[in-house]
């Protein structure tokens, strides 16, 4: 019988799930975790800094980039969770500084605001239906909380807009911006980018920071080690390896959502086999990259002018 003694290889908290009968070890893996690699932290550091800027005339807005399924949304939640709402007893009212919308599909005011009443759990639709209405209660629902972040996830969707839309849309957000004196943190697609071209004035005020796709290097290691750190796997796995990296990077197409996937599969195989951790071969059976894009599918093209130049 193992004790936790055998265990060193694994962080504290992670060591009495070890323990665990493998159904009970297998629902842990399957289960969705934060994991603060060292990419993630670098970024939550930025977006803290805009929480944390003071009221002023012109707010530091930022735009996080990634393709899909690097981990935006869930580090967008994660700085949610970091400034958490609380009830402020001295002056009797809910605080919540981080406000995390998702972006309808069309860049109407209407759908806009009751998408705003939404993540604040706010009685929404229906009840305030026109816009002049729902703008009114939104912006003084935001004002009571103190908000001073909105982030607005899926912000390409804007894309999807008319010109005309767009550019109404851009203004209402420099509106928020002016009346609330409140930072935004936009979240979508590299090409996300171009949906705030057309306000210059908007344009300038919003930082681009990125999740880029994996490649092989110094965080490539950081995020596999964490990541095979928070699974209840009895032995240690030798997963340490530049050789490695390179092959889950290459085979992935470097997303996040891949690598999670892959790994998380040796791990419930090494449970089942009885083998208790990963290595190199784990992934040469097939079956961990089901469905997983191969290289060259699914990743979408960059924007021109950001490829290399041809050779003439
Ligand atoms: N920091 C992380 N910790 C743990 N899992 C992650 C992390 N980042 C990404 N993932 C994995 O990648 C998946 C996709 O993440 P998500 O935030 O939905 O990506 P995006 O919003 O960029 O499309 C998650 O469901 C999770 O399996
Ligand atoms: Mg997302």
């Amino acid at each position: 019988m193992a004790g936790e003694g055998d265990l060193a290889h694994l962080p504290a908290d992670v060591r009495p799930v070890a323990l665990l009968e493998a159904e009970a070890r297998i629902t842990h893996i399957r289960a969705e975790r934060w994991i603060q690699h060292a990419a993630a932290k670098r970024l939550l550091g930025y977006l803290q800094e805009a929480v944390d800027q003071p009221a002023r005339e012109r707010m530091e807005n930022v735009l996080l980039l990634g393709e899909s399924g690097m981990g935006k949304t869930m580090l967008i939640r994660k700085l949610e969770r970091q400034n958490a709402a609380c009830f402020d007893d001295t002056a009797g009212v809910q605080r919540r500084p981080v406000v995390v919308m998702l972006m309808p599909p069309q860049p109407t005011e209407s759908e806009f605001f009751n998408r705003v009443l939404e993540a604040i759990e706010a009685p929404s639709a229906g009840f305030w239906s026109h816009g002049g209405q729902l703008r009114a209660s939104a912006t003084r629902l935001l004002r009571e909380l103190g908000t001073r972040v909105l982030v607005i996830d899926e912000i390409n969707s804007v894309l999807a807009g008319t010109p005309r839309q767009q550019r109404l849309f851009l203004q209402l957000l420099r509106f928020l911006s002016n009346d609330l004196r409140l930072a935004f943190v936009g979240v979508g697609v590299p090409e996300a980018r171009h949906a705030l071209l057309s306000d210059a004035q908007l344009h300038s005020r919003f930082s681009d920071i990125e999740l880029p796709p994996w490649a092989p290097g110094e965080d490539l290691r950081d995020f596999i080690t964490r990541l095979v750190w928070s699974l209840p796997l009895r032995r240690p796995s030798p997963v340490d390896s530049a050789k490695l990296r390179a092959r889950l990077a290459e085979r992935s197409g470097g997303v996040t959502l891949g690598i999670c996937k892959a790994v998380e599969r040796a791990a419930i195989l090494a449970i089942r086999t009885g083998q208790e951790r990963i290595e190199a071969a784990s992934f040469d059976d097939p079956e961990i990259w089901r469905g997983v894009a191969a290289p060259g599918r699914g990743a979408r093209p960059r924007p021109r002018g950001l490829t290399q130049a041809q050779p003439a």
